[in-house]
């Protein structure tokens, strides 16, 4: 089964827009495809959205590897436990390049959450278009270190290389082929991490999926799943995703 994760990154503005998103997805998928969609909300919609929506499962978009102190503005994985997520996002490119969140932070962030029974998507990715995977295999490498091979179930790695998303001026999406094949290198690098337990890690795609380009890059042998961000803003587009999954 496929994994679509959907990060509506700092949209939609409020929470009647937000209630509205939801519903138009559940509005437009059957009952056997909730079980394959995460949603990653803005953390103030978290709370609400749980509550009206319980088909789906909801993560968060960051989360803070410290359990409490003096840390201001961040969160906790107990918060987001106690208001019935159990999700995250780690490392998205966008909190690399705007936040400086380094590797060894979104190391200790996946710790953290993998330790907390979280589920955890874990994103790497290149900023420049060209050969670049050893690149990617480096970031993977620290980000993954010293993982827990009896957590690896609940591990999630997006591949996203930055100049396919689609907020990247002059984006396009990677050729299927070519991430199918970055993928196979990672899940390569994770077997020698972590040998046979390195099997239960999916890897998803993420940079400027749609519902026409999906088909292709879920076919790939290698792609578990996709990791969308302006398509999971349109519900009939999102749907359309899934449904092509
Ligand atoms: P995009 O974003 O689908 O808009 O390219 C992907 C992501 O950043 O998660």
């Amino acid at each position: 089964m496929k994994l679509i994760v959907g990060n509506w990154k700092l949209n939609p503005p409020t929470l009647n827009e937000a209630v509205a998103l939801a519903s138009g997805v559940a509005y437009g998928l059957k009952p056997e495809h909730f079980e394959k969609v995460v949603l990653l909300p803005p953390f103030v919609f978290l709370e609400e959205l749980v509550k009206r929506f319980k088909h789906f499962q909801w993560g968060a978009q960051n989360v803070f590897w410290e359990k409490t102190g003096g840390y201001t503005g961040e969160i906790s994985l107990a918060m987001l436990k106690d208001i019935g997520v159990n999700w995250v996002l780690a490392g998205h490119s966008e909190r690399r390049r705007y936040f400086g969140e380094s590797d060894a932070d979104v190391n200790k962030k996946i710790k953290a959450a993998l330790g907390a029974d979280f589920n955890v998507i874990a994103a790497v990715g290149e900023l420049q278009q060209g050969d670049h995977a050893d690149e990617v295999l480096a970031s993977f490498k620290k980000t993954a270190e010293g993982l827990d091979s009896f957590s690896l179930d609940r591990l999630i790695v997006a591949y996203e290389p930055v100049w396919a998303i689609s907020t990247t001026p002059g984006a396009k999406p990677d050729s299927p082929a070519r991430s199918n094949q970055i993928i196979g290198e990672l899940k390569h690098a994770a077997f020698k991490m972590f040998g046979e337990s390195s099997k239960k890690i999916r890897f998803l795609y993420g940079g400027s999926i749609s519902a026409s380009n999906a088909p292709r890059f879920l076919s790939e042998p290698y792609i578990d799943g996709a990791l969308v961000g302006g398509a999971s803003l349109k519900a009939d587009e999102f749907t359309a995703i899934v449904s092509r999954s």
